[in-house]
């Protein structure tokens, strides 16, 4: 089935224009030319929908509080339309070309301001640790107009174990450095491993949750296997992929796409109809999968969690906080 092109690009899908120019370049320069032509051919056959790694199911998940009633997109939609640059710049590159990477075994490193840093394997760093603690199934809308019914823990769960000092005012996450396994690294479209970071009451805040599945299953590669930030709140790119670091800082990350473009991507990056962007209006919206005959709907405040999220910002400017 052909995918329908959305005709306005969002700030959370971020494919600047020199990118989409420069594809086929890239492609050839990652090493994704045989890949990208067996791409071509496999859209059209739908042979792209098998998943290579078999993907454990979760047995035991709570439903999250904080669940919309919305209908999720479908497993397609979510697995095939992706923001992955470590594995090519258009949407239907990552599902071909991270294939065959291998997530696991994985470890995170913990750093920064905190007394317990460490290395920890991933399978230790998600499991629940208190009775109190679980593994949530979250249905919300991802800041790039899709329902995505998310598997994770909430971040702040993980965080405190390391137990941050009072200089630790934000935390910056790292995405896995490795131009063999990622080969989109191998091209400067970024200055790589991915950045990106949250305030310290942001990765506290419950709603933020470190992924490690979707749809009741673990993570696709092209969906950021083993783990990934999901902040519903914010446009999509504060959500970082395949996470390899986490450190605790006294002072503001630089996240990727601020060091690529500062006037366009800002730090909160929180989904806001009266920002606009410097190159389009934020103010509508079209659910990715409505088809391009469907109505654009408003752009909801905080991305429709403003009960949630509203007092974290009360007494900030947020045309200068974009
Ligand atoms: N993380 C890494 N490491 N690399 C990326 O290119 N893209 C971001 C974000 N996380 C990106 C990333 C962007 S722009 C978006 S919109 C979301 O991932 C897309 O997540 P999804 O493909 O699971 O929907």
């Amino acid at each position: 089935m052909a995918r329908p092109r959305i005709p306005s690009i969002r700030s959370s899908e971020i494919t600047d224009e020199k990118v989409f120019l420069n594809r086929r370049q890239f492609l050839q320069a990652a090493g994704f030319a045989a890949v990208g032509a067996a791409a071509a051919v496999a859209t059209s056959g739908r042979v792209w929908a098998t998943q290579e790694r078999k993907l454990a199911s979760f047995p035991d998940l709570s439903e999250s509080p904080f669940s919309t009633d919305e209908t999720p997109n479908s497993w397609e939609d979510v697995t095939t339309y992706n923001n992955f640059y470590e594995f090519g710049t258009g949407k239907d590159d990552p599902h071909v070309n991270a294939r065959d990477f291998q997530p696991k075994p994985w470890d995170v490193e913990i750093g920064g301001e905190c007394s317990k840093p460490g290395v920890v394997g991933f399978e230790d760093l998600v499991k629940p640790h208190t009775p109190e603690e679980r593994i949530y199934r979250l249905r919300c809308v991802e800041a790039w107009s899709m329902v995505i019914p998310w598997v994770g823990i909430p971040l702040g769960d993980v965080l405190k174990r390391f137990e941050p000092t009072s200089k630790a005012r934000y935390v910056r996450f790292t995405t896995l450095l490795d131009r063999a396994r990622m080969p989109g690294q191998r091209w400067p479209i970024l200055s790589w491993p991915y950045v990106e970071g949250l305030r310290m009451d942001e990765a506290m805040h419950p709603l933020t949750i470190l992924a490690i599945g979707v749809y009741g299953k673990e993570l696709p590669n092209q969906n950021g296997a083993p783990l990934r930030l999901v902040v519903p709140w914010k446009y999509g790119f504060k959500s970082i992929k395949s996470i390899v670091r986490i450190d605790f800082t006294e002072d503001q990350p630089v996240s990727s796409w601020h060091r690529a473009a500062p006037h366009e991507y800002g730090f909160y990056a929180n989904v806001n109809p009266d920002v606009d962007h410097p190159r389009w209006s934020q103010a509508r919206e079209r659910r990715i999968g409505a088809g391009l005959f469907e109505e654009k709907q408003p752009t909801l405040m905080y991305n429709g969690y403003g009960d949630q999220v509203a007092q974290l910002y009360k007494s900030m400017d947020l045309k200068k906080n974009y």
